[in-house]
């Protein structure tokens, strides 16, 4: 049998290397593939995390105030609320959640509050109404979304 193998080969020599070659070259092609696969799984990944409407504008909402911060705290007054803040009646939520009964009783107040602060004709503090907008975005997440508080806290001028 060896004998046989061995004759085989002596025979076959060229067919034999190349047959090795064949494994050597295939192997690395299966290697390439996976390299190939990773970021495909990657980006299904990433689908999963798609922020919903509503997160979008709950961080344009943060990062308009984080800019009306630096404002009021460089005395400068704030004279535009950019902002479509009829928005939180129509977005969507994440996995379709649901308004609840306590998010409807702070969303009005809410938008009010976050109004008055670029209203230039308030005769409240300018620094008073800011931060009482940021206290009821706090209010309303007290409730519907606890994670983002410490961030939203941030926000408060001291
Ligand atoms: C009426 C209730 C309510 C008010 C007012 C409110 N939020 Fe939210 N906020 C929510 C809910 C509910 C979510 C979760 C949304 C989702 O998962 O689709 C959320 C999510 C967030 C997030 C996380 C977004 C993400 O990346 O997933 C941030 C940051 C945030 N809000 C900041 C704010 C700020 C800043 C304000 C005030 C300017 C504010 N929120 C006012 C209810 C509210």
């Amino acid at each position: 049998m060896a004998l046989k193998l061995m004759a085989f080969y002596l025979k076959n020599k060229h067919f034999t290397l190349l047959f090795l070659l064949f494994l050597w070259v295939y192997n690395c092609k299966n290697d390439e593939k996976l390299a190939e696969e990773q970021p495909v799984e990657k980006t299904v990944e990433y689908e999963m995390y798609k922020p919903s409407e509503m997160s979008i504008f709950m961080n344009a909402m943060y990062a308009y105030n984080l800019s009306l911060k630096a404002q009021i705290v460089a005395g400068e007054t704030p004279t535009s609320m950019p902002l479509d803040l009829l928005k939180l009646h129509s977005a969507e939520m994440t996995d379709g959640k649901g308004r609840t009964e306590n998010w409807q009783s702070f969303v009005n107040v809410f938008i009010a509050s976050q109004e008055a602060v670029a209203d230039t004709l308030s005769n409240t503090e300018l620094k008073v109404r800011y931060n009482n907008a940021i206290a009821n975005c706090l209010n309303c997440h007290k409730t519907e979304c606890t994670g983002p508080i410490p961030k939203i806290r941030k926000l408060l001028i001291q």
